[in-house]
């Protein structure tokens, strides 16, 4: 199934000025697998002089990048989704040890993301200025001209989570560098082997020396001597709530771009297509154990078809594949990341069951995989209505209509998406309209892709708007020029 990247001993470095680099101090972090623990690969724990080494390297480079025609540029990324497309079957194995993920999943997240590269390289073209006639605002004349042209913003600190470490990473990656920006990517330590080997891949494309730098060492010893760095121009994050906050507290100054936490309603009205919706919850919230931000983490359902509803989704859950992913392809429940994210959601599962909830399926847990678990009658006072699991649990909550439904959800601090099912145009606009969330998708499971939408979390959920147009955007500011031509009598 896989080629010979299966013996190898994954030793990565850090892609530094368009050299792979160790740190001098020989110290390395060891990455395990969540599967069975087994050790994976090791990167470098980097010093903080490597750092300020790299963040020079990154502002140097910037001075010739940003003058390389646009065009230029996006070869590179051109060249970049084919070499990631080639790579697919070695870094669907790493990805699989290095995070537990499925290898459908694997695949299709590394497939995905050669397309978001090369819609990227696509979409840098059309990326134009304009310009502004001075006489429609009142006082003034023709004379004078506002041409306006989009800058890149210099050094991008791009930070990524462990769920996607390649999607995640790229999708910052790529809209900076085509922009003009240098990027340092600090990948997610337990995804750190893909988003080096992501490196190689836009190295190997001829990203030139310095566009491209990445730094690996551990959140909390490294993060916050980064995040606050001199030579940060601007910081991309994605990741939990919890770092996101610390860092706009400790940043200043620095514009965000920040994708957080999310608890993604799921709202059910009385004339949803139970079959449809049942189907679209299971698999929002289950796949890749629910460690996903989009993932469905509550479902608010109206009593008049809650039976119904709960009976469906149980009889969906009860199938899901559970286990090893090296073993069982496309698998649906793997072990969670590590044993701390295992030890949280079971936290929650026992709180809910000791208030009440009705165990519907699962509630067990063996190592790092706990069983795909389902609950209803969970009520307002529990700690899974309203905290994110990040794993394979699914707590139901009864409503008497929409609108106990929408202030529900609305209750919440996040804001990342919801989902409304119903057969009716008018019940799910008035739903949607209502929701503080940054996304509404009518009949369909909460979802990023296609990657070329808005994508964008409200409250606690982000800052700012992600998708590719919008990425781009993000990583440029407008600069105005403007003529004054000499009047002529
Ligand atoms: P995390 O623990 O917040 O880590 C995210 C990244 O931040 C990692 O690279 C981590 O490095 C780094 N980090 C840790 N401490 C830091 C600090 N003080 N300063 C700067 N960086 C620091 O999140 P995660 O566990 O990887 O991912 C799960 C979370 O991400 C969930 O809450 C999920 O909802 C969210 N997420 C959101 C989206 C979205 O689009 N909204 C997408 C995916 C995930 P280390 O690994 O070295 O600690
Ligand atoms: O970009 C990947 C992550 O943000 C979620 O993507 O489309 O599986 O919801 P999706």
């Amino acid at each position: 199934m896989f080629s010979n990247i299966k013996d190898q001993e994954l030793i990565f470095r850090n892609l530094i000025n368009g050299n792979w680099t160790n740190s001098k101090s020989g110290k390395f972090i060891e990455i395990y697998s969540p599967i069975d623990n087994s050790l994976v690969g090791k990167v470098p724990a980097m010093t903080t002089e490597e750092v300020d080494y790299t963040f020079e390297c990154a502002r140097k480079a910037q001075e010739n990048w940003k003058n390389t025609p646009i065009n230029k540029r996006a070869e590179v990324l051109y060249k970049a989704a084919d070499i990631l497309e080639d790579k697919v079957k070695d870094l669907t194995y790493i990805m699989m040890l290095e995070i537990g993920k499925d290898n459908k999943s694997c695949e299709s997240e590394i497939l995905r993301t050669a397309d978001f590269i090369r819609f990227t390289a696509d979409a840098s073209k059309s990326l134009s200025g304009e310009s502004i006639p001075g006489d429609s605002f009142p006082g003034f004349k023709r004379n004078k001209i506002s041409v306006v042209t989009r800058e890149p913003l210099g050094v991008v600190l791009a930070i990524s989570p462990f769920n996607y470490p390649i999607n995640l990473a790229a999708s910052k990656i790529a809209p900076a560098i085509v922009a003009g920006n240098t990027v340092v990517l600090k990948p997610a330590t337990q995804g750190s082997l893909c988003g080096l080997y992501l490196a190689k891949v836009f190295e190997e494309a001829g990203v030139p020396a310095g566009v491209l730098n990445t730094v690996t060492g551990k959140g909390s010893e490294i993060g916050d001597y980064i995040v606050t760095h001199r030579d940060v121009d601007f910081i991309n994050f994605t990741g939990s709530t919890e770092i996101g906050t610390r860092i706009s507290k400790i940043t200043s100054m620095v514009p965000l771009l920040m994708e957080l936490g999310g608890k993604d309603a799921a709202i059910v009205l009385e004339d949803a297509d139970l079959d449809l919706t049942a189907s679209n919850i299971v698999s929002g919230a289950y796949s890749y154990s629910g460690q996903r931000c989009t993932a469905v983490k509550r479902v608010l359902v109206v009593d008049k078809v809650a039976d119904a509803l709960v009976e469906k989704i149980k009889e969906k859950v009860e199938k899901l594949s559970i286990g090893n992913p090296l073993e069982i392809d496309d698998v649906n429940i793997v072990p969670l990341i590590n044993s701390k994210a295992a030890d949280f959601v079971v936290e929650l599962i026992e709180e809910a069951k000791e208030k009440g909830a009705k165990l519907l399926v699962g509630g067990n847990r063996e190592g790092n995989l706990v069983y795909p678990t389902l609950f209803d009658y969970v009520t307002t006072d529990m700690r899974l209505a309203w905290e994110e699991p990040f794993g394979p649990v699914l707590p139901i909550i009864r409503v008497k209509d929409k609108d106990e439904a929408i202030a529900i959800a609305n209750e919440s601090k996040y804001g990342l998406q919801s989902a409304v099912f119903t057969e009716n145009i008018n019940e799910a606009f008035y739903v949607a309209d209502r929701l503080e969330v940054g996304t509404v998708q009518v009949n369909n499971k909460t979802e990023r892709g296609p990657d070329h939408f808005p994508f964008l979390g409200v409250k606690a959920s982000g800052i700012g708007t992600q998708g590719i147009k919008y990425s781009i955007e993000a990583m440029t500011r407008p600069k105005a020029t403007i003529i004054n031509l000499v009047e002529r009598k």
